[in-house]
């Protein structure tokens, strides 16, 4: 069955629905290795994008006239569409958000805040992007509550036991990462869940890698909130996603006030409106929303399995070219890891690395990776990653491993 799927996954047919890879940078062709950082959009959300500009732009949820309700059907259906990828109960679950870290903060301030109190805990990982750490800081020096970070190893994989260790009795909520967006490591979500639930703690996973990695099922995975970020989910900026089971949903004051989230308003009292609206005021990303829709569309038409089995594929290839490179050392070997390639080469800086291979046309990421804490406890300043798509080829790894040679030979 698997196998099946692999070959039906053809890189070459998936590479002709994104225009932009077709492009030449500094007389070469392109070759996109930052895909961590965004993924490129296929033909097909470009296209939903158009089409809603030429063809249904109005305000969604007010009008009663034609366009108005072409636009809020199409709005609310893009609502579905990221409902059934990612397998929740109902539309009343998903709220649509600027980005993963908007919805990080409204988990941060619209469930954590009001229930810390002094001396509680906030429990979240060592790989954390700087977005699942800022607003549980924000919240904790708010409420006198205490951050507490679950270490990981060398290789940069999590520590469970540790992990375990400090889910306390204070501990209010677990925040932790499906997958680094720095080292590439999947976390055992499923035992992280389990562990946290069988002690009442709710769990906030991190999905802004992994989504477009792998499947997710939120149901099975069981955690209270999931957090997706549109633009590396093949669709527009602008526009994240934030799971939130039912119950705790129902429960949460809202985060921001203002049209559309509510259901009566008075100079004395307002009341909110219901899920998932109580969440989302104002003008939405209307068009962003759309977007997504037809990037998880598309994700779903070419097959997560398949796409996910030729990432994996590429991966060890990858590997393989950096590791054959004198001087090159990777930078998070988890046994479980996803797309992510980031090394260092001994005394040369990465941000030399990733302007040399510029020129090669080769588009790499240099940096932190916003993940500050995880170069802090490796010991280095930096690293330069490559990270993957499922538009990705061996082709593109050779080329990234010939400039990597250039830069070798102008700093050796
Ligand atoms: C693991 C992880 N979490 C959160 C984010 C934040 O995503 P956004 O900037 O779209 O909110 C990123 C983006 O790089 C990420 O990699």
């Amino acid at each position: 069955m698997a196998t099946e799927t692999l070959k039906a996954f053809d890189v070459q047919r998936v590479r002709a629905d994104f225009p932009i890879l077709g492009q030449q940078v500094h007389g070469r062709p392109l070759v996109y290795l930052d895909n961590a950082a965004t993924t490129q959009k296929p033909q097909i959300v470009l296209d939903a994008l158009t089409r809603y500009y030429t063809a249904q732009n109005a305000n969604v949820h007010r009008g009663v006239h034609h366009l108005s309700q072409v636009a809020t059907e199409a709005y609310d259906g893009a609502r579905t569409k990221v409902r059934c990828f990612f397998n929740a109960g109902s539309d009343r679950e998903i709220i649509f958000t600027r980005n993963a870290t908007e919805s990080i903060n409204l988990v941060a301030q619209a469930y954590a805040r009001p229930k810390l109190q002094p001396g509680d805990e906030v429990l979240i990982s060592a790989m954390e992007h700087h977005s699942n750490i800022v607003p549980w800081q924000l919240v904790c020096a708010e409420r006198g509550a205490h951050l507490r970070v679950a270490p990981m190893d060398d290789r940069g994989e999590l520590m469970l036991e540790e992990f375990e260790r400090l889910l306390g009795e204070r501990t209010r909520i677990v925040a932790v990462t499906h997958m680094s967006n720095a080292l590439g490591t999947i976390n055992p979500v499923a035992d992280i869940v389990r562990m946290a639930r069988a002690r009442n703690v709710p769990v906030l996973i991190d999905g802004s890698q992994a989504a477009y990695h792998m499947p997710v099922d939120v149901q099975a995975l069981g955690a209270d909130f999931y957090v997706a970020t549109g633009h590396k989910l093949y669709g527009p900026t602008g526009i994240g996603v934030l799971y939130g089971r039912e119950s705790r949903l129902e429960a949460m004051p809202p985060f921001l006030g203002g049209g559309d989230m509510i259901a009566s308003v008075t100079f004395e009292k307002s009341t909110w409106n219901e899920l998932p609206y109580k969440f989302e005021a104002g003008t939405p990303h209307i068009e962003g929303a759309i977007g997504l829709g037809a990037a998880v569309d598309y994700i779903q038409s070419v097959g997560l399995d398949g796409m996910a089995a030729h990432e994996q594929e590429l991966l060890a290839y990858g590997t393989q070219v950096l590791e054959a490179i004198p001087g090159v050392r990777m930078i998070g070997t988890a046994r479980r890891k996803a797309s992510i390639l980031s090394f260092v080469i001994d005394g040369i800086h990465p941000h030399d690395i990733g302007t040399i291979v510029d020129r090669e046309g080769v588009a790499i990421r240099t940096g932190h990776h916003c993940a500050q804490p995880v170069m802090d406890r490796l010991g280095i300043p930096a690293t330069a990653r490559a990270s993957l798509a499922m538009y990705n080829t061996r082709e593109e790894l050779d080329a990234l491993g010939a400039a990597l040679h250039k830069v070798i030979e102008v700093f050796g």
